[in-house]
């Protein structure tokens, strides 16, 4: 851990004594988080020097800062923070934003997060060559193209198009940082402010908190568990775009069949909308095969002018990677490619090369497939530990595809009850309120969302049988 920065430390400046001032001052700074636990403190000559106090000041206050224990004092190596924030240190003023850093960044990837695949199985190795391989390439140190790496642009292009039947060529897909920027750049190159956007509700959080910060107006269509998406909300509504997730919905695990899916091209076609179809996880449908992107059926009628296509290699390699892509109609290449620039610029070029070759390679479909059978058998034990724990007393309702499972309890113990104190046994789960904006529908059950993907297959019955406890120990 490095040392810290002594930057803005100041005194107080009021009666009591130097020593005390700058014990207050070290402790506010390790209390509020900004010193953290580990990092070392500078030396006392240095900071007597910096700060311009005698040397018998500082080492009064450190000795005051260890006896009480926020720093301690290792022989011949200096003084180090010592405090993880425990709550009795906390201030008020500070508190709530520490409590919320707090909560994000428990166990983000951990046992049952959703959304992050198995992060042990990803091949390593392998992607190390291609990275390294591309990183001594002076001519990728420059300004690149916003669009993206034109020969990634190109593999994708082949990948989309013989596995998920979308129309497209390299011309039309804009590389992003992440599904996420492509949700914005959609939204941004098609609405104006305070148009109407329909979004499924619940539905993908990340989507709502998007509509809501560029002042559009979200229009709820309610996802009934078990049954979907209720699409003769679309038929009555003027919104200028729709954002989907159709082949698994998110996270209800509904999917739209064929003919739904020509439905909203059609509503699209005869209201001058448009669809954003997020197909996010695709890959990974393990009761039958894949439909049809909703893209690619447009095109096979000529109206995939009205749907913009978004992807991200989150799901299929690993979160960190923040690569994701959308493939545009003609008429958005141009918009897009100028939002774009503005928000981010182009997106790092090592990686997208790096990529290219993993793809090219065959190292993409490879780990595609093997991660699908792996999922599959940890779908099938989430399955059997549910069973195995709670018998009829929660229904699981997604079908089986992707990397969560969502489930549904009328009787019991409150959702968020439950995640709460799953959390302190380090048991991540995410209450199905989170995916609910203010304006979606009152609901008189429970539901909880579990993510299988980052979870040891060894693993699943333990937890299982942790929650189990939790859930009865506290039934209402
Ligand atoms: C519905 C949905 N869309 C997109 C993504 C991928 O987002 P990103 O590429 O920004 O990681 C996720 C990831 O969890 C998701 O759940």
């Amino acid at each position: 851990m490095a040392s810290v920065d002594v930057g803005d430390l100041v005194l107080c400046g009021d009666k009591s004594p130097k020593h005390a001032q700058l014990f207050e001052a070290i402790r506010t700074k390790i209390v509020s988080g900004m010193w953290r636990n580990r990092a070392q403190l500078p030396s006392t000559r240095a900071l007597a020097e910096e700060m311009d106090l005698s040397r018998n000041t500082v080492i009064s206050a450190y000795e005051q800062l260890v006896a009480e224990g926020y720093v301690e004092s290792r022989r011949g190596a200096g003084y180090y923070v010592a405090v993880t924030l425990p709550e009795r240190f906390i201030d008020a003023k500070v508190a709530p934003k520490l409590l919320n850093r707090a909560v994000k960044t428990a166990p983000l990837n951990g046992a049952f997060s959703p959304g992050v695949p198995d992060l042990e199985q990803f091949p390593n190795a392998k992607w190390q060559r291609f990275i390294t391989l591309h990183s001594s390439r002076s001519s990728l140190l420059g300004n690149q193209s916003r669009q993206g790496y034109l020969p990634l642009r190109e593999t994708l292009s082949d990948y989309l198009s013989s596995s998920r039947s979308v129309r497209c060529d390299p011309r039309r897909i804009v590389i992003t940082s992440g599904a996420q920027q492509a949700l914005s750049i959609a939204l941004l190159a098609t609405l104006e402010r305070q148009d109407k956007v329909l979004m499924e509700q619940p539905g993908y959080a990340q989507m709502t908190k998007v509509i809501e910060i560029l002042g559009y107006q979200l229009e709820p269509v309610e996802v009934i568990a078990g049954q979907g998406f209720d699409i003769q909300r679309v038929f009555n509504s003027d919104a200028k775009a729709l954002y989907i997730t159709p082949s698994n919905q998110y996270p209800m695990g509904t999917t739209l069949n064929t003919e739904q899916r020509l439905e909203l091209i059609e509503w699209a076609k005869q209201r001058g909308s448009w669809i954003i179809e997020d197909d996010y996880d695709s890959e990974f449908q393990f009761a039958h095969r894949p439909y049809t992107s909703l893209q690619g059926l447009a095109a096979n009628i000529g109206l995939d002018e009205r749907v913009i296509y978004v992807g991200s290699f989150s799901k299929t390699l690993f979160n960190g990677l923040r690569l994701g892509y959308m493939v545009v109609p003609e008429s958005l290449i141009e918009p897009c490619l100028a939002l774009k620039n503005i928000l981010s610029g182009d997106s790092p070029t090592h990686t997208q090369a790096a990529l290219s070759d993993f793809i090219v390679e065959g190292e993409f479909l490879r780990h595609v497939r093997k991660m699908r059978r792996l999922y599959k058998h940890k779908h099938q034990a989430m399955l059997a530990a549910i069973k195995h724990e709670f018998g009829d007393d929660i229904d699981v309702i997604s079908q089986a595809a992707g990397l969560h499972i969502t489930l549904k309890w009328q009787q019991g113990i409150d959702e968020r009850t439950w995640v709460e104190l799953a959390a302190k046994q380090n048991i991540v789960l995410r209450p199905l309120s989170y995916y609910e904006s203010s304006l979606a529908p009152a609901r008189d059950w429970h539901g909880v969302v579990l993510g299988f993907g980052n979870a040891a297959l060894s693993q699943i019955e333990p937890l299982m049988a942790q929650l189990a406890k939790i859930f009865y120990q506290h039934r209402t």
